[in-house]
């Protein structure tokens, strides 16, 4: 009963809200998935998606909140982007930043995304905020760093077999090379 009522109460926030303090997500994304419970909403812009691509996987934008985008996503910035020169022209620039910032984690219903929003938190890694350290504290180098088919652990998708789909749920994870993990 209790729960049911809570289903009410949150679709019809969803209702309210949608369009308006959460322009990035619509109502029928709401309705659509209920997996936002859990997880992150997988990328859908295919500019983001490719020139964010190309390196790395493409983080889904709900991972670090718009004052991270905003550091990471200006022209300055990559120029050197850890090391590298992600450069792309304005236009692509423009809305590369545009979806990460309508997406980032503040204005995102996703349960990780409130948490990391919640967070205060701004780095320029996502493998700086502590929630993402905490639940990987415990994995050893030999399976990340040493590992010839992980390297980092900005390789989410290395271990995280759903992550394209915005999953990250720990019974979704196989370790190469360590199958017996978990
Ligand atoms: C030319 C290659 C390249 C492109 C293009 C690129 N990146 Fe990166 N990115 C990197 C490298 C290298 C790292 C550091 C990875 C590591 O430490 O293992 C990185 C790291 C990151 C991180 C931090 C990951 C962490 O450790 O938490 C974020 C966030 C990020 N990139 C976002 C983006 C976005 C958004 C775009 C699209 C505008 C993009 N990147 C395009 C090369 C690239
Ligand atoms: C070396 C493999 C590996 C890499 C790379 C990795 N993870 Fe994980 N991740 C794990 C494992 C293993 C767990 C489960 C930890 C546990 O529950 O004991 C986990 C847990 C998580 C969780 C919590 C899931 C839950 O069910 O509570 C999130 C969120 C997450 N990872 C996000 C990320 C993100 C984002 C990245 C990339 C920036 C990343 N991970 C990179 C292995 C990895």
């Amino acid at each position: 009963m209790l729960k049911k009522f809570k289903l009410i109460a949150l679709l019809s926030s969803a209702l309210f809200l949608t369009n308006t303090a959460f322009a990035g997500e619509t109502t029928a994304d709401w309705l659509l998935s209920f997996e936002r419970m859990k997880n992150f909403k997988s990328v859908t812009d295919k500019t983001y998606a490719k020139e964010c691509g190309e390196c790395h996987f493409a983080y889904p934008a709900g991972l670090l909140p718009s004052a991270s985008w905003e550091k990471l996503l200006n022209a300055t910035a990559l120029k050197n982007h850890f090391g590298d020169n992600a450069e792309m022209d304005a236009a692509t620039l423009e809305r590369v930043l545009d979806y990460a910032t309508n997406n980032a984690a503040e204005k995102s219903w996703y349960k990780r995304a409130r948490k990391i929003a919640n967070s205060g938190q701004a780095p320029l890694r996502i493998t700086e905020l502590r929630y993402i350290k905490r639940v990987h504290e415990e994995i050893p180098a030999n399976m990340i760093k040493d590992n010839k088919d992980v390297k980092s652990l900005s390789m989410c998708n290395a271990c995280h077999t759903q992550a394209a789909k915005g999953v990250f749920d720990s019974d979704t994870v196989n370790i190469p090379n360590f199958p017996d993990y978990n």
